[in-house]
């Protein structure tokens, strides 16, 4: 039987929250104002609180976020930063719209995410003072080893800007994604699992300093309203997606609980045959932005789920470094070996919030039949 069983599904979510959403999307429209404004101030203040730190800046995309938190820690033009080659582009084509090289890191093949003794050695490397940061990615919801990579940034006097664009309310020993570095940017992208009905960003730090700096940048550079005292650019947050995110951070916690049911229930039935399940570090609390498996035949069981009607998606299935855009002009820490063999052999199943428990077992079920074929 062909069922449709999308690999993610945003309109749900929105169905999911209608009415409130509806509600707010007229609040903004009768406030007469467009630009920033309360919903804004309101939404940077309740998610700055949610997530465990001072201060937000709303801006207009997960991007701008990871570019203008570099800026304001003053990377630019000649920097190094470290980050990893298995990520959205987007989190390489921030750093290079500063101006600034990646160098980037290999990973590791259980959690997919930066491998700490990999970026102890290519930090070790000398540049002549040119390297500045460590951009870490929490990659599918699942946090990076943030107390081995606070540790070797503030050996090597290094900034940390945590890339938490799939991380929203992941934590590792009760200690929230987006809390460990000196900066944290965050995506609300509509599939995420805070997600806008349109672009939107978010930066977050303890330091006032830094977000004054951001709150500057996202404005054009200014301090006073048409004075520009840094050169800045256009990245505020649009009200609108303010006021619909203020609505779904109040189930987030509810609907990542959602996610990890799905997570468990896929992992119980799909561990049983060959296929890998996704690995949780003791002491983390996932949030499965995504739930990705591996076997070798990856290209195979797609077609063969496709062909049932089971959507899935592949994150990522070119590595930057192996990008035309990025190929060659992107520095690498040498072997890049696990972040090349991973993505031959990932493959994302349906996972959102609003996903049955009875679809979770029929794709589990075809993927274990699949697997005895
Ligand atoms: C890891 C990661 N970093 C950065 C981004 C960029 O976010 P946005 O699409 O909001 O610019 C994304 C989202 O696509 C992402 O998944």
């Amino acid at each position: 039987m062909v069922v449709d069983i999308p690999q993610t599904d945003p309109y749900a979510n929105y169905c999911a929250h209608k009415a409130a959403i509806d509600g707010a999307i007229t609040r903004v429209l009768d406030s007469g104002r467009y630009i920033m404004g309360d919903e804004v101030l309101s939404f940077e203040k309740e998610f700055a609180e949610y997530v465990g730190v001072n201060y937000a800046a709303g801006v207009a995309s997960g991007t701008d976020a990871l570019e203008l938190a570099l800026r304001a820690c003053g990377v630019g033009d000649d920097s190094i930063v470290f980050t990893v080659s298995h990520t959205a582009v987007a989190t390489v084509a921030a750093i290079e719209r500063t101006g600034a090289e990646a160098i980037l890191i290999d990973i590791d093949p259980d959690t997919y995410n930066m491998d700490a003794n990999c970026l102890e050695t290519a930090v070790s490397k000398s540049y002549n003072g040119r390297a500045i940061a460590i951009v870490p990615v929490h990659i599918y919801g699942h946090p990076a080893d943030m107390e081995s990579i606070r540790k070797i940034a503030d050996n090597n006097e290094l900034i940390v800007i945590e890339d938490c664009a799939q991380a929203h309310g992941a934590s590792k020993d009760e200690r929230g994604a987006g809390t460990w570095g000196h900066m944290s940017a965050f995506s609300f992208y509509p599939t995420k699992n805070l997600g806008a009905l349109g672009d939107a960003g978010a930066v977050l730090t303890n330091d006032i300093d830094l977000v004054e700096k951001v709150y500057s940048l996202r404005e054009y550079g200014w301090t006073d309203r048409y004075v520009s005292d840094i050169p800045g650019i256009n990245s505020r947050m649009d009200p609108l997606q303010a006021a619909i995110l203020r609505v779904k951070l109040a189930s987030l916690d509810a609907e990542n609980k959602q996610r990890r049911f799905h997570a468990e229930r896929y992992s119980k039935i799909i561990d049983k045959s060959s296929v890998n399940v996704p690995y949780v570090q003791k002491g983390v609390q996932h949030v499965y932005h995504q739930y990705v498996i591996q076997t070798a035949k990856r290209d195979e069981l797609r077609e063969h789920l496709l062909g049932l009607g089971i959507g899935t998606g592949i994150h990522y299935p070119v590595p930057v470094h192996k990008q035309p855009a990025y190929k060659g002009r992107v520095g690498t820490s040498g072997s890049l070996i696990h972040t090349e063999s991973v993505a031959d052999r990932i493959l994302s199943l349906p996972m959102y919030p609003e996903l049955l428990s009875t679809e979770v077992d029929i794709v589990a079920e075809h993927i274990v039949n699949w697997a005895y074929l």
